[in-house]
C-alpha cells in the first residue's frame, strides 16, 4: 500500500478511487505541510500549497507523484520535482466552463454595476428607478480581448459571441482556423489588444519574473495607461499576472473604467485600496467552485495519482520548464 496525502479534503468520489487500494491520509487546513507529507509516495496539492525543495525533501525519497489540484500549477516548482524524478499533474478541461462562466459572471457584474447596486441595497440606502440611475456599459458590438486563448480563454470567447461582442485575442500561438472563424476571433499582440479591447479578460498562466517567459506584472501603470478610460479588466488566473498597486491607482483615477477580480497579487489578503473602491468587483478565487467540477478536478487529480503509482503515464501531466 502506498501513503498517498491529500493535503486538504477533496470530493469524497476522489478519496473513494484512492482508498480502494492505498492508504490516505488527508490534511486539515493550516496544519505542518512538511510533517503531513514525510514519507508519501504521493501527494495532492492544493493551489496555495508552495511545493518546493524544502517540502520535496520533507516527503522524501518515496514520493514519485505531486498531483496538483487545479489547473494553475505556479504553487509546483516543476524542475525541482523533475530533478527528484517526481512527476507533476494538474487539472485542465474540467473546470474550463466553471472558470470561463465566472469570468463572465464578473464581467457581467462589473459593467452593469451589480456588486455595487447589491452593496446599495444592503447598506439599506435609499434608491429610487430614474433614467440615470446606477448606469452600466452594454456589452453588444464591444471587443473582448482575451489575453492567453488556451481552453479557458476560449471558452470565455465562446460566451462573449453569444452576448454579441467581437473577439480579439493574443496568444503565443494563432487558433486553428475553425476556431477562429467560429469566433471571428483576430489575433492583435498585447499591445493593440490593450488599445482596442473594451473589456480585457486574462488566462494566461502565471509564471515568475526571472523566466524568461515571465508574466509576473504583464498588467502594470504602462499597460493600465494603454487601455480605454471606458475599458474594464476581469482577472480569474493569478493575481500576480497584474501589478495591483498599479490597479488600484488606475481605477481610482478613472485609468480604467472598472475591474473584475477573482485573484489577488497577495492572496487571501486583499489589497486595501482595492475594498476601498466602487468599480471593482471581487470575489474569492471561486473559478472553478462548483460542485461537479470540484468533484471532477478531484478525480481527475486522484487517476493521475493511480496511474503513476501502477507504473502507468498519468492522464494529464504538466511539461518540464527547458529553461
Ligand atoms: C485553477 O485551478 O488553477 C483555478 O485557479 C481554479 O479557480
Amino acid at each position: 500500500m502506498a501513503r498517498v496525502v491529500i493535503t486538504d479534503r477533496i470530493p469524497d468520489e476522489g478519496i473513494e478511487l484512492l482508498s480502494a487500494d492505498h492508504d490516505v491520509v488527508i490534511g486539515t487546513p493550516g496544519q505542518d505541510l512538511t510533517e503531513l507529507v514525510r514519507g508519501a509516495d504521493a501527494v495532492l496539492t492544493m493551489l496555495a500549497d508552495q511545493v518546493d525543495d524544502a517540502l520535496l525533501d520533507a516527503a522524501g525519497d518515496h514520493l514519485r507523484i505531486v498531483a496538483n489540484v487545479a489547473v494553475g500549477y505556479n504553487n509546483v516548482d516543476v524542475a525541482a520535482c523533475d530533478r527528484r524524478g517526481v512527476v507533476v499533474t494538474n487539472t485542465p478541461k474540467v473546470l474550463t466552463d466553471a472558470t470561463a462562466d465566472l469570468a463572465f459572471a464578473l464581467l457581467l457584474m462589473v459593467t452593469r454595476r451589480c456588486g455595487e447596486g447589491e452593496r446599495l441595497i444592503r447598506a439599506g440606502q435609499p434608491w429610487a428607478w430614474g433614467m440615470n440611475f446606477m448606469v452600466g456599459a452594454g456589452l453588444q458590438s464591444r471587443t473582448l480581448g482575451i489575453i492567453g486563448a488556451g481552453q479557458i480563454g476560449r471558452a470565455v470567447g465562446r460566451r462573449a459571441k453569444a452576448f454579441g461582442m467581437n473577439i480579439v485575442y493574443s496568444g503565443r500561438r494563432s487558433l486553428p482556423s475553425d476556431t477562429t472563424e467560429s469566433l471571428g476571433a483576430r489575433r492583435l499582440d498585447v499591445p493593440e489588444l490593450l488599445a482596442t479591447a473594451d473589456v480585457v479578460t486574462l488566462h494566461c498562466p502565471y509564471v515568475p519574473a526571472d523566466r524568461p517567459d515571465s508574466t509576473h506584472h504583464l498588467i502594470g501603470a504602462a499597460e493600465l495607461a494603454s487601455m480605454k478610460p471606458t475599458a474594464y479588466l476581469i482577472n480569474t488566473a493569478r493575481g500576480a499576472i497584474v501589478d495591483e498597486d498599479a490597479l488600484v491607482r488606475a481605477l481610482a483615477d478613472g485609468t480604467i473604467a472598472g475591474a473584475g477580480l477573482d485573484v489577488f497579487e497577495h492572496e487571501p489578503r486583499v489589497h486595501p485600496g482595492l475594498l476601498a473602491l466602487e468599480n471593482v468587483v471581487l470575489l474569492p478565487h471561486l473559478g472553478s467552485a462548483t460542485v461537479e467540477t470540484r468533484t471532477a478536478m478531484a478525480v481527475l487529480a486522484a487517476q493521475n495519482v493511480l496511474a503513476v503509482l501502477a507504473g502507468r503515464e498519468p492522464v494529464t501531466p504538466v511539461p518540464v520548464p527547458t529553461n
